[in-house]
């Protein structure tokens, strides 16, 4: 029998991502151990008080199903939460809860996208993001922001790329894989330019909101922006913050219509998030939140541990971050260069199978996030695996000779 696949999974690609993980994970079981920073979750655990409410949550026989948006409770947690952190105010009705941030945007972007809809997404983007939409029928629009602007969106580059079709503004801050977080002034900046824009929403993609560095404080595009909050569309969730990417739970909050549309999407398709879950969340986001600064700061120092050493290398350039887990060194110095095998390094994507191959070390290249060539690291890993990762870069870069 012949499976006919659906128009619209023509224009999704296979994951650069997974392919990478399949080559890295033969790699290592062909018995050579591999040091892994193509990691999107945090090398913590999740903490005992939310594992303690979810057991608490089963035997107490919350297994049932629960309302589409997701609980009451959960959602309240949720609205306190981003009066006490954000001073925003939301209601009941303009939250709700799915099986993960991306889920969130899934729901989103079905609830809104007709053939031919534009949704602008800066590159380097999350990898997720244009085949997300072309599932959704819409068509990405790429901007290329490059490192001279720390790779954050220009409000010249917002205007030149808007056009009467354009749906949705992809906004992610702290960003995988750049950690570059936009400043309130250049939030205020892009504001202006929507303000003449009213059929352009945004999605503030801010799973990352917790992990900023050097006492950097967070400001969502609302925040200098008040104005937007018809059209803005804030996405985030437990799973960074908490350490809980296996437990899929993002929340959104937005405009009541906006997010009731989301919940007949969800309605017809997960129903939704796991109610283990979302009992769990509710501990996590009213609990403790000490260690959330404690995990911030290891994950400032670690990112030093990578620009000190990756800033030694003459042919990488590095540029320091602002949150997030991850780097994204520039490699084109590299790129043209022949290894000791003769091969010739052509590509960001050659980098990295010759960085895995040869010095077992796996990195993310940049093609797979829309602006080459670059890499990204996460460091989702121990100092003592960061240095020695590095220092297995550096060693393999200097064995590289020219090619003419
Ligand atoms: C920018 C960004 N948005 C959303 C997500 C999805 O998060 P979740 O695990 O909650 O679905 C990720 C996960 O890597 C991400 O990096």
């Amino acid at each position: 029998m012949i499976i006919i696949p659906a128009d619209r999974l023509g224009a999704v690609q296979p994951s650069m991502i997974l392919g990478l993980v399949q080559k890295a994970r033969a790699v290592a079981a062909d018995g050579h151990p591999i040091i892994d920073l193509g990691i999107d979750e945090p090398d913590f655990t999740t903490p005992d008080h939310i594992k303690a409410a979810a057991i608490a949550a089963i035997h107490d026989d919350q297994t049932r199903y629960t309302v589409v948006p997701g609980t009451p409770e959960l959602r309240s947690a949720i609205a306190r939460k981003f009066i006490r952190e954000n001073s925003l105010s939301y209601s009941a009705d303009q939250i709700t809860v799915a099986g993960g941030a991306k889920q969130v945007i899934f729901n989103a972007l079905m609830a809104t996208l007709s053939k031919g809809d534009e949704v602008i997404i800066p590159a380097p983007y999350w990898s997720s993001y244009p085949d997300m939409v072309a599932v959704a029928d819409g068509t990405p629009v790429i901007v290329d922001c490059p490192q001279s602007q720390m790779f954050l969106i220009s409000p010249e580059q917002l205007q030149a790329a808007i056009t009467p079709r354009t749906r949705w503004l992809m906004l992610n801050s702290p960003s995988n894989p750049t950690g570059g977080v936009y400043t309130s002034e250049q939030l205020e900046a892009l504001a202006r330019v929507l303000r003449d824009h009213p059929q352009v929403m945004i999605m503030s993609d801010d799973i990352y909101e917790h992990l900023m560095f050097d006492g950097r404080k967070f400001t969502y595009i609302l925040n200098v922006a008040p104005d937007l909050v018809d059209r803005v569309l804030i996405v985030n969730g437990v799973s960074k913050v908490f350490a809980m990417t296996g437990w899929r739970l993002g929340y959104g909050a937005g405009p009541k219509a906006l997010i009731a549309q989301m919940n007949t999407v969800q309605g017809q398709s997960s129903t939704h998030a796991c109610s283990i879950s979302q009992a769990a969340s509710i501990a996590a986001i009213d609990g403790p939140t000490d260690f959330i600064a404690e995990r911030a700061a290891s994950f400032q120092a670690r990112r030093d541990v990578v620009v000190t050493a990756l800033g030694a290398v003459p042919e990488l350039s590095v540029l320091s971050t602002e949150g997030a887990f991850y780097l994204y060194p520039n490699c084109a110095g590299l790129i043209g260069k022949r290894t000791s095998e003769g091969l010739v390094l052509s590509t960001d994507a050659d980098v990295c199978t010759w960085l895995l191959e040869r010095q077992r070390v796996s990195v993310v290249p940049g093609v797979a996030f829309g602006l080459s060539p670059y890499f990204k690291i996460s460091t989702a890993a121990s100092k003592a695996q960061l240095s020695e990762a590095c220092g297995r870069i550096a060693t393999a870069v200097a064995t590289l000779e020219p090619t003419q």
